[in-house]
């Protein structure tokens, strides 16, 4: 199975093409690079036969105005239907800062935009950390990046996921980061979220936890604590970097790749 990973697209605001003359077809603009980076990494997903690919987040940059960001997001998505190749979101704190999260996933009351599904004898299972530690999930303009927090919801959602049977190994997405990250030797980088301890003793104990895929840290990261990789995909905007995830039997292969 091949995975592509890519993550922290954060569009620029999308223009809309001028008025057409009476009884003439509008003249497309043409993309801005994000896009066009991000169309040729779905025609290279659709050569090299991807089984489908996971968007772990931060889709748009957020202009502060929630049409003008809604718009920006959907007018991607269109323009990225033609693809043959699935993809599953995770959800950002750019785009939960900006646009309510359910017209940009399906997200529960109570879970938000946590989600799972299985793929051949793995099962991911997608976490949204936007939350505040009081609970409060993020909303169009009363958010605060640096306080991000998994509910205890989804911590039981969690739980239940790995108690499953019908899996071999799991893997866990989730746009902000969620190993031990620290600044200097006093304080817990902002970019983890701000109850990753507890998270990584569920993921710990289950035993069937192999790799965490994170984003939010655009300089991109790879660790492994207590036995569990915590790979960090570097930020698109930037470089058009993207990854390509292979599972064999064996076990999980990750490899950088750029547009
Ligand atoms: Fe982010």
């Amino acid at each position: 199975m091949k995975i592509g990973i890519i993550a922290d697209l954060h569009l620029p605001k999308k223009e809309f093409p001028p008025r057409p003359e009476p009884g003439k077809k509008p003249t497309p603009l043409p993309d801005d690079p994000v896009t066009a980076g991000v169309k040729a990494f779905y025609e290279k997903a659709k050569e090299e036969k991807y089984d489908f690919v996971i968007n772990l987040g931060d889709l748009v940059e957020g202009t502060g105005n929630g049409d003008d960001d809604y718009m920006t997001a959907s007018m991607f998505s269109r323009s990225m239907i033609s693809s043959t190749v699935n993809t599953y979101y995770v959800l950002g704190n750019h785009d939960a800062m900006f646009i309510p999260k359910d017209l940009l996933l399906h997200c529960s009351q109570t879970l938000g935009g946590a989600y799972s599904f299985i793929k051949e004898g793995v099962l991911f299972i997608a976490l949204d950390a936007n939350y505040s530690c009081d609970g409060k999930s993020y909303e169009p303009g009363a958010s605060d990046w640096t306080d991000s927090y998994i509910p205890d919801a989804q911590k039981e959602f969690l739980k239940k996921q790995l108690d499953r049977t019908d899996f071999e190994r799991a893997v866990i997405l989730c746009h902000q980061r969620l190993d031990l990250f620290m600044d200097g030797l006093e304080h817990v980088n902002p970019h983890v979220v701000g109850n990753a301890e507890e998270i990584r003793n569920i993921l710990e104990s289950s035993g069937k936890t192999a790799l965490v895929l994170q984003a939010h840290y655009h300089s991109g990261d790879d660790t492994v604590q207590n036995g569990i990789r915590y790979y960090t995909q570097q930020a698109f905007f930037k470089k058009y970097a993207y990854s390509v995830l292979t599972v064999t039997e064996n076990g999980f292969a990750i490899e950088k790749e750029t547009i």
